[in-house]
């Protein structure tokens, strides 16, 4: 036997082992669930073994009662710490509250966020606009820091102008104000639009047109780190949720320069264009396609579900060299966020997925409901999921999103 077979001999039997025991050599957080992928590559003829034919339903082969950490790769112990628990810190059930548009004011500790912006569930339609409230942070650390189990902090109502209609994604502060961006309701334009984060909640338009054509539903919007340059995705959802008309325009991503006014597309061909983040240094961008997910048409899990990766041009900032970063496994990669060491999480259908920087899943927070998007605080990783928002203590931080 030669050294390279002994070798091979060794890992058979080491695999062959950590098959067998399943038990892993590291210590999980509480309730912490670590899924060995090596004891998941066969399943045989019955698929429906650990899952569903819908795409949307997560794998929980384990049946773990949500919420729960499920654990792909030891290197998740890295971003969770050793005590992380998800706890439900604000409900309203029958009410999808707590959507996207997900915004933390460091100085104020209170986050920013939308209701869904399509249909009943979020209270919202062609005839009536979303909702945008706050949750004050200060009063979450007070509620959870009397007991160990959930608690239900409401949130407020922000009662903003008539400019301001379905808000979809947010970040900042940008130069000291909310950015939220706005898919627009019936013939009203989608739009992107400063909110002042105090009282009396007044607000700015800075762009609602591309040369006098509407945008379809802007959807999403970053800041590229190191400048004030905004960068927006704009997919066809108002139409697919029945609450804007027939698009106009394709489906693509643009770059909008505040200071000169001038706007243009820096990305196209996508099903549904929707999150969007930077790397720490600018040099690299994310969009996510949630062409799997048709609004009030039927679903089709043959189309992307996918995170795009990009150059982003030192020159043009136009986005180059396409490739796959990664392809969710449930649902669709909605609101994208990235940590301080480079990690890529995206709100999909059973949670929040983790990939490192490579592209590898390395851990979910399983909540087993959509989760469209997150936001890093002071006080942990907020989670919004609808009618559910939790608050997953770890470790890891979130990258600077302010922009001066
Ligand atoms: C667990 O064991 C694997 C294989 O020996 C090793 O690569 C990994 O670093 C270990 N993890 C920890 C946390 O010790
Ligand atoms: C999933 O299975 C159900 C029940 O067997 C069937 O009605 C449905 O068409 C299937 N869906 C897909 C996407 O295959
Ligand atoms: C508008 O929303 C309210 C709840 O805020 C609901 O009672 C009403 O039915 C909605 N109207 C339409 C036309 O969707
Ligand atoms: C948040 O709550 C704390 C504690 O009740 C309060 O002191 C603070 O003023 C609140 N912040 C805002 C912005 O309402
Ligand atoms: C918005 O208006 C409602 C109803 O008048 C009020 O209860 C709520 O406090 C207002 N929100 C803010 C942030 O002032
Ligand atoms: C809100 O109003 C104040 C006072 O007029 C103004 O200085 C500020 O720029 C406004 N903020 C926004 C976002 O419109
Ligand atoms: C999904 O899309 C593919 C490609 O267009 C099409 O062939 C298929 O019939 C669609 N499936 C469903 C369930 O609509
Ligand atoms: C997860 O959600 C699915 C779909 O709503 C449901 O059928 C399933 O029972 C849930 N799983 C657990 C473990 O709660």
């Amino acid at each position: 036997m030669g050294v390279s077979a002994l070798a091979a001999l060794i890992v058979a039997v080491a695999l062959a082992s950590t098959r067998a025991t399943g038990s892993p050599n590291f210590t999980l957080p509480p309730g912490a669930v670590y899924i060995n992928p090596l004891e998941y590559n066969v399943l045989g003829a019955d698929y429906a073994q650990w899952r569903t034919n819908d795409s949307f339903v997560g794998f929980n082969p384990t049946n773990t009662t949500p919420p729960f950490i499920q654990v792909f790769d030891s290197s998740f112990l890295d971003i969770t710490g050793p005590d992380a628990t998800i706890r439900l810190v604000s409900s309203h059930p029958g009410f999808a509250f707590a959507h996207e548009a997900p915004i933390y004011v460091p100085d104020l500790n209170v986050v920013f966020f939308s209701s869904n912006d399509g249909g009943p569930f979020g209270y919202s339609s062609w005839y009536n606009n979303s909702v945008v409230s706050m949750l004050n942070m200060t009063e979450v650390d007070i509620a959870l820091a009397s007991t160990t189990g959930n608690v239900n902090v409401p949130a407020q109502t922000l009662n903003l102008s008539d400019n301001v209609q379905m808000v979809n994604g947010g970040t900042g502060p940008y130069k000291g104000n909310l950015l939220f961006i706005t898919s627009g309701r019936a013939l009203l334009p989608p739009s992107i639009v400063l909110v002042n984060p105090n009282p009396p909640f007044n607000t700015t338009v800075l762009l609602d047109n591309f040369y006098g054509r509407q945008f379809s539903a802007l959807n999403d919007i970053k800041v590229l780190p190191g400048t004030d340059i905004l960068f927006f995705t704009d997919p066809t959802y108002g139409w697919l949720f029945d609450f804007r008309p027939e698009p106009m325009i394709p489906s693509q991503v643009y770059r909008f320069d505040p200071s000169t006014g001038q706007v243009r597309v820096v990305a196209d061909q996508f099903v549904h264009p929707n999150g969007i983040a930077f790397t720490p240094d600018g040099r690299t961008a994310f969009v996510t396609d949630t062409g799997a997910a048709n609004g009030l048409m039927a679903n089709n899990q043959t189309y992307p579900a996918t995170i795009y990766q990009y150059d982003v041009d030192p020159v043009t900032q136009s986005f180059t060299n396409r490739r796959v970063f990664a392809y969710t496994d449930t649902g669709i990669p909605d609101g994208i966020q990235l940590d301080t060491s480079g990690n890529v999480y995206s709100g999909c259908g059973d949670g929040t997925h983790i990939w490192n920087s490579q592209g590898t899943l390395i851990g979910k927070f399983f909540v087993n409901s959509t989760s469209a998007e997150m936001i890093f605080t002071k006080s942990g990783l907020l989670i919004f999921a609808e009618e559910w928002i939790y608050l997953v203590n770890i470790q890891a931080q979130g990258i600077n999103l302010e922009a001066y």
